[in-house]
């Protein structure tokens, strides 16, 4: 058995055990909990009246100034990790002018996470840009990748003595998709030289903040996040089968082909499956869910073997370490999470089993947030949130998650899926 996890059947079931130092926690990034006044493409939009999103993301979940609060109630939940994101807007609110305090205020946060023994993977780009980069034709700009470097690069001389896990930019594949292909996100760009003008200036934004970030501390543990989604052909097409795996490139490692050599793990964000017509139709959508199958309050299918299928590939083409830095589901109710994360941490037990070199789960999210253009409604987090009165209130599956983050240890039933031969 490879990677330390193991396996041992009991009476009470199959205790699934993860290695020790397995990181466990849960995630957020900036524009979907800080809130606050500041100028990115988003925020700008939304001003303007373009975003069609039920509700404004206003104060968000207050992040910004209840950050102390989470970390802590996500600390006595068991975390021990969590995923931030910088607001690159914050940092940098004018070209080339790095905003002191708002330097001190993200130190304040990662120290309060250092305090309570959570470790943070910082993320430099999750989706948002400042304002001033439409002069430079935002992501289409041939000197964004070097301008972006630079900043990734301060963020570390700054930030670097309270965080050495980094990832340069989150699920860059989605903002080129959304924000320039389809057009549906700002800065809507739309049309598919667009989309792979921004994918490939993305790609190469990653590879200079890879190599700026290494060079001004060489110690840091850089990645990046890609979204991830399981290929699987739609039950009795034939030309689906046929087309798998040029789909599962396309989905799947197009974007971590074009970053080898220049990462040094690989964030693996996974929800659910999507079939190749879908993919080569460039439909945007995860698969429907088949009839009786169980759904998301997205009305994403819940797919746990997906989570095996994608991190066995990425282990097998790259062999660099993984980290599941997404994974999660809209359960308003909380009557699938629970369920949800057993089975998907079973599957990714599986592939660690066959040697993949998995380091942590994080599930998303740690609370509430707002959810791009469906605004508040969905509800991802462990902890609830009243936006009324932004009251946080840990959902009943969270405690479940506390005791798998505590234990290190999953604990299926022997007839599980995830243990057939
Ligand atoms: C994004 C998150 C988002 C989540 C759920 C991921 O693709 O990184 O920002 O909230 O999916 O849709």
């Amino acid at each position: 058995m490879g990677s330390g996890a193991l396996m041992e059947y009991r009476d009470d079931g199959a205790h699934l055990r993860f290695p020790r130092g397995f990181l466990w926690g849960s995630g957020t990034s900036a524009y979907q909990f800080e809130g606050g006044d500041y100028r990115c493409d988003w925020s700008e939009s939304e001003r303007r009246g373009e975003i069609r999103a039920p509700g404004r993301v206003g104060q968000a979940t207050d992040f910004w100034n209840r950050f102390s609060e989470d970390i802590r109630l996500a600390a006595e939940l068991g975390h021990d990790a969590m995923k931030i994101s910088v607001e690159w807007a914050r940092v940098e609110p004018d070209e080339g002018c790095i905003d002191q305090d708002a330097i001190a205020h993200y130190r304040e946060m990662l120290m309060v996470m250092r305090e309570v023994g959570i470790r943070p993977i910082v993320v430099a780009h999750h989706f948002t840009s400042p304002a001033w980069l439409e002069s430079h034709g935002w992501w289409l700009g041939n000197d964004v990748p070097g301008i972006f470097a630079r900043y990734a690069g301060q963020l570390v001389e700054r930030l670097g003595d309270l965080a050495d896990t980094w990832c340069t930019i989150n699920e860059p594949a989605l903002l080129a998709a959304f924000g320039y292909g389809t057009g549906k996100w700002p800065p809507f760009r739309k049309g598919w030289p667009t989309g792979l003008a921004a994918y490939a200036r993305l790609s190469r934004a990653h590879n200079l903040a890879y190599a700026e970030m290494k060079r001004i501390a060489p110690q840091a543990t850089v990645g990046i996040c890609l979204n991830s989604v399981a290929v699987r052909p739609a039950p009795g097409k034939r030309l689906e089968r046929l087309v798998r795996a040029p789909a599962n490139w396309l989905a799947n490692f197009r974007a971590a082909d074009i970053v080898r050599g220049h990462t040094d793990f690989l964030g693996v964000q996974y929800y659910s499956r999507m079939s190749p017509g879908r993919i080569f139709g460039a439909v945007g959508r995860l698969d429907d869910p088949g009839e009786g199958e169980a759904r998301t309050d997205m009305g994403w299918p819940i797919f746990p073997s997906g989570l095996y299928d994608v991190v066995r590939d990425a282990w097998k083409r790259y062999g660099t370490p993984i980290y599941v830095t997404e994974n999660g589901l809209a359960d308003a109710r909380d009557t699938q999470r629970e369920g949800f994360i057993r089975d998907h941490l079973a599957w990714l037990h599986r592939a660690m089993r066959e040697g993949a070199d998995v380091r942590g789960y994080l599930h998303w999210a740690t609370t509430d947030n707002f959810e791009w253009l469906h605004g508040f409604e969905p509800r991802f987090g462990l902890i609830g949130i009243d936006y009324d009165t932004l009251e946080r209130t840990v959902r009943p599956s969270a405690r479940y998650y506390e005791r798998i983050c505590r234990e290190g240890e999953v604990i299926v039933t022997e007839n599980h899926p995830s243990l057939a031969p």
